[in-house]
């Protein structure tokens, strides 16, 4: 339902693949809601991806750039002002990607040039993306600037490996560059935690259906899946929260609040009775 909130309101979201992708989502809800957006992606991900096909829904130019690039953010940036006839109003930074992870690297045996990587792709490029458009003085007063990380920022999940050391990053780069852009120009820059979700990105990680599975019986309300997590997002880009930043809002359903839930109980109290079972079987 359109309520209009991202009327009159102009901006880039980065990290569409396919329809899955937060950023895909994100795409449909800011369009729905009123606002003229161009669509980013690295060169690559447009040659193998379907974004295209989005730009077309949602009558948006699609910019090639690749994110750790600050020539390609200058610019994409600068093509985007123009396109879009002034400044803008929300950029949406949906990119990560670790080579290690896909590799299936344990955390004590990780490729020192891929963790570079890692943390190029999925936080450094989140400062370059700011300092590009400080520095092109392209975003309005009382903007909004949202990035996406994962709670293994703050708690350790094993399989997630260099990309929970990159998050930890992303988050301080939003607190950082919150202050300055908060000082500058009132904009706020927030990063949203989100569920575990099936994408491109997170199918990507070792053991991801036992982690997502495991995450939907620890939350009260179940995992939040990805269209939920763009309605959160346009939430963040509207005049309704002006003053939040420098934050990591949880997008998780209560999982980063619960302790432990009935169902995780249930499911180890099932997986004792199994052994049980199997030991009486073998005496
Ligand atoms: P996705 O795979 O659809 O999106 C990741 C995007 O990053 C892709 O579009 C990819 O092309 C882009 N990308 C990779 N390298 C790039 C580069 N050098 N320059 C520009 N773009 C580049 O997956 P998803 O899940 O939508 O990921 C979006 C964000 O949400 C990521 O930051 C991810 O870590 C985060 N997130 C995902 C969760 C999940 O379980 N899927 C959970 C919590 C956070």
């Amino acid at each position: 339902m359109s309520f209009n909130m991202l009327k009159g309101k102009k901006g880039i979201i980065f990290g569409a693949l396919d329809e899955n992708s937060i950023a895909w989502q994100t795409a449909l809800v800011a369009k729905e809601q009123g606002a003229e957006f161009v669509l980013s992606n690295a060169p690559i991900a447009l040659r193998m991806g379907k974004i295209q096909e989005l730009g077309e829904q949602c009558d948006a130019k699609v910019i090639p750039a690749d994110a750790t690039s600050v020539e390609d953010l200058e610019k994409l940036f600068s093509e985007a002002t123009e396109i879009l006839g002034g400044k803008l109003d929300f950029v949406l930074h949906s990119i990560g990607m670790s080579p290690n992870v896909r590799k299936k690297k344990p955390y004590g045996e990780l490729d020192y040039k891929l963790y570079m990587k890692t943390l190029d792709i999925s936080a450094l490029s989140f400062h370059k993306v700011m300092h590009v458009a400080e520095k092109q003085d392209v975003m309005n007063e009382w903007g909004s600037i949202v990035g996406l990380s994962y709670i293994a920022a703050q708690r350790v999940f094993p399989f997630y490996t260099d990309m929970a050391d990159a998050k930890s990053l992303l988050e301080s780069i939003a607190r950082s560059y919150g202050y300055r852009f908060g000082k500058a120009k009132n904009v706020r820059v927030n990063t949203i935690s989100q569920s575990p979700t099936v994408t491109k990105a997170g199918g990507g990680i070792k053991g991801f259906d036992v982690f997502f599975d495991y995450a939907e019986k620890m939350s009260p309300m179940g995992n939040a899946p990805a269209d939920e997590c763009a309605k959160y997002i346009v939430s963040l880009f509207s005049d309704f929260t002006r003053f939040v930043t420098m934050q990591n809002l949880y997008h998780d359903g209560g999982f980063s609040t619960t302790g432990i839930s009935e169902d995780v109980v249930e499911m180890i109290l099932d997986a004792k009775a199994r052994e049980d079972e199997e030991k009486k079987d073998e005496e």
